[in-house]
């Protein structure tokens, strides 16, 4: 039984594995024809987010019987190619909860407090101190689209803070949003009435470019964007549009159409604060997926035992 760690994660993954006596071999950044030669010699494989599992690259598998995302989001894993060869899929959905709900809330702050551009402009020796008059985000309407691990996390921050808290999920239930004090809303609600729009969500056909010129065009002059989800949920040469002809105040960026985001066409865009991906960046929650990953597929290979499986057959 082997196993291939192909993304950089914290070296607690190797701990758990040699502790279950399962043999792996990390190989990082391999190029795809590589990881298509040697995929099926592994019985799992570990990956975050830089490994693309396409169709292509799963399609011949049919040694290998497990994939493991150190993280949330699966839309790096070809799913219906996993199924059909029988590939269980798992992620592990609470070990980053914290970190990316924690950089939410950071970002939250940032666009309110203005601490981005203050943070350059006292470097420049300007002094700027009446320029940057915040607003506090006490009293201030929330806006979440995503009423998941995460999107509740920040909800229950938030609600702290003193915000009021709106979703348009339809899979939020009553005892998750009374015990938030949170209130169902529509999506046109969610967009009028949101002072910050904080985006939750999966990336995928119904979502991708939800946010764009016509949805943001119906948000407040004075309301701001945060994206610790996925690129692609936002249509970026609209958002950079929408914040230079002051449609929105502002926005916080973690995740991006195309990653790395080396070259992205929002760059330079009137008052958006942007991260490389950070939400998970944690020590606590890389130690935490990794741990989480190592047993779920070690406990799958071994003793056929199965959580937080995205896929099943
Ligand atoms: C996730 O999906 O877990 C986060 O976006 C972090 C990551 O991609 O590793």
């Amino acid at each position: 039984m082997k196993i291939l760690i192909s993304d950089k994660m914290s070296d607690k993954v190797e701990d758990v594995l040699k502790s279950k006596s399962i043999e792996y071999d990390i190989k990082t950044g391999m190029a795809p024809e590589e990881l298509k030669s040697v995929i099926d010699q592994y019985d799992g494989i570990l990956i975050r987010s830089a490994t693309k599992l396409t169709a292509e690259i799963l399609a011949d598998c049919k040694n290998l019987k497990v994939v493991g995302r150190a993280g949330v989001g699966v839309d790096n894993v070809d799913l219906d190619t996993a199924t059909k060869n029988k590939i269980l899929v798992m992620n592990t959905p609470l070990g980053n909860l914290e970190a990316t709900a924690e950089l939410t809330i950071g970002l939250m702050f940032s666009l309110y407090r203005h601490i981005h551009l203050a943070n350059q402009s006292t470097h420049d020796g300007k002094w700027e101190k009446s320029k940057f008059m915040g607003t506090e985000l006490k009293g201030k309407t929330l806006g979440i689209v995503g009423f998941g691990n995460i999107g509740q996390r920040v909800a229950e921050m938030a609600s702290v803070i003193g915000m009021k808290i709106i979703t348009n999920s339809n899979s939020a239930s009553d005892e998750d949003l009374s015990k938030l004090g949170a209130s169902k809303v529509s999506t046109e609600k969610l967009l009028t009435d949101s002072d910050v729009l904080s985006l939750h969500t999966k990336l995928n056909d119904n979502t991708k470019n939800m946010l764009n010129k016509s949805s943001i065009g119906t948000m407040k002059p004075s309301a701001v964007i945060v994206n610790c989800a996925r690129g692609g949920l936002i249509n970026e040469a609209d958002l950079k549009d929408c914040l230079n002809n002051d449609i929105i105040a502002g926005a916080a960026i973690d995740v991006y159409e195309k990653e790395p985001a080396t070259e992205n066409v929002m760059f330079g865009a009137k008052n958006l604060l942007l991260t490389p991906h950070l939400g998970a960046s944690s020590k606590e929650a890389q130690s935490n997926v990794a741990i989480d990953v190592a047993n779920q597929v070690a406990d799958y290979l071994k003793e056929n035992k199965i959580i937080n499986n995205v896929n099943s057959f």
